[in-house]
């Protein structure tokens, strides 16, 4: 869809006139699914939470003491023709049938992860499930379908590597590990909340770019960089008939009030209610403008998709675990997810990339 922008329009035309209008596709119509409202939905959450064994505690903001409820009950509709179908897990395993998708990236990727696995396993509950860890590689296998859901925990997609110096970041060199990448039939990519880390919580000494080795670099071109040589290994690497690779976007934070037009909030503590679209009042945060930009230009064929999560999510200043999560009480979470909640809707739309949008490259 996205690089239907590229066709021309005569192309364009020709492939809109070689099909009867009843039979076309979200992704002809060119569906745009970033934009849109949160309404209220009194049929969702899609599952209970208490019912999934994959949330971990961070996520597990219900179990954690959260008593609202309105969060979970909220719908995206996209703007215009595009129609988002809702989430089917049994659909999903079967039309997935012996297939593996994996999830590459942060905690964010994580938080996607354990949705995607609550949507498919309350779908039909009891099925037959297992898990496996292998290094960084988390692997649930659902067995009656051979289904496999995987996560690769790497932030920064590029090398990082401990030397006798210390641990270097290497800015133009794909992560050794993505061998275990091409293993799969779907791959969903994020990096972006490490790249401005420093101080303690940077897992890195020396960032690298040819030869030369760095104390420091400007982070948005360490980030820039980076996403490049990734682009670079999506091209030489990835057969799209064979692999179908999206990207998913900046995940917004609510740490500043400001952007939500509430100048005194210095954080999402006890927001129980979206924000009203369709026009988020703050700023896109900068770093999405150079994932979209890399992606439209450094991409030469349709491999990749724009999972493109971010508009969406910043009106959920609701929807993260604030105290009901990692710090226990203590600390304030509003950067990931509770499960269930946002994360499904971003599964809901790759569930429609995947089996409602076969333009291009998609699975069905
Ligand atoms: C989900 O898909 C299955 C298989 O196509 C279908 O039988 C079922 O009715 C669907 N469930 C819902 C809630 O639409
Ligand atoms: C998990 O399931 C897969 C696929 O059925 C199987 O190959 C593997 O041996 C199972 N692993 C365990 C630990 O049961
Ligand atoms: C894509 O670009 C790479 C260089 O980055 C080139 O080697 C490859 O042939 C190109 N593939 C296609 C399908 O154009
Ligand atoms: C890092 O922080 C700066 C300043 O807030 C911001 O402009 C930039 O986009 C951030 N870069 C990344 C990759 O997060």
């Amino acid at each position: 869809m996205f690089h239907m922008i590229n066709l021309s329009p005569l192309l364009l035309l020709l492939l809109l006139l070689n099909h009867d209008p009843i039979q076309m596709t979200n992704a002809e119509l060119g569906c745009d699914y970033s934009n849109g409202n949160w309404v209220y939905d009194p049929t969702y959450p899609l599952y209970n939470s208490a019912q999934c064994p994959f949330i971990e505690h961070v996520f597990n903001c219900q179990r954690n003491g959260r008593r609202d409820r309105t969060y979970l009950k909220y719908r995206w509709l996209p703007l215009g023709r595009c129609r988002l179908t809702r989430f089917n897990g049994t659909e999903f395993l079967q039309n997935f049938k012996g297939k593996s998708i994996m999830f590459v990236g942060d905690s964010l990727s994580r938080d996607q992860y354990q949705s995607l696995l609550c949507l498919l396993y309350t779908s039909s509950p009891g099925i037959k499930y297992n898990e496996t860890r292998v290094g960084d590689i988390s692997t649930v296998t659902f067995s009656d379908f051979g289904v496999k859901v995987k996560l690769d925990r790497n932030v920064y997609l590029v090398d990082l590597v401990p030397k006798k110096i210390g641990r270097v970041l290497i800015l133009d060199s794909v992560a050794r590990k993505s061998a275990a990448w091409l293993a799969n039939d779907v791959l969903v990519f994020n990096t972006y909340a490490w790249w401005n880390r420093s101080g303690a919580s940077q897992p890195w000494d020396f960032v690298q770019v040819g030869r030369k080795k760095l104390k420091d670099i400007d982070r948005t071109v360490a980030f820039k960089t980076a996403l490049n040589t990734w682009a670079k290994w999506v091209n030489f690497k990835i057969d799209p008939a064979q692999i179908k690779v999206f990207f998913q976007t900046v995940s917004p934070t609510h740490y500043n009030g400001a952007e939500w037009d509430s100048p005194q909030a210095k954080s999402c503590k006890r927001e129980t209610s979206p924000v009203l679209g369709p026009v988020y009042p703050g700023p896109p945060p900068p770093a999405l403008a150079i994932q979209k930009e890399i992606i439209r230009s450094k991409i030469n064929n349709t491999a990749v998709r724009l999972l493109d999560i971010t508009h969406l999510s910043q009106f959920r200043k609701d929807a993260h675990p604030t105290i009901y999560g990692e710090f226990g009480g203590s600390g304030m979470d509003c950067l990931h997810w509770c499960i269930a909640g946002v994360t499904d809707t971003w599964n809901e739309i790759l569930f429609n990339h995947l089996f409602q949008m076969p333009l291009q490259n998609s699975l069905m």
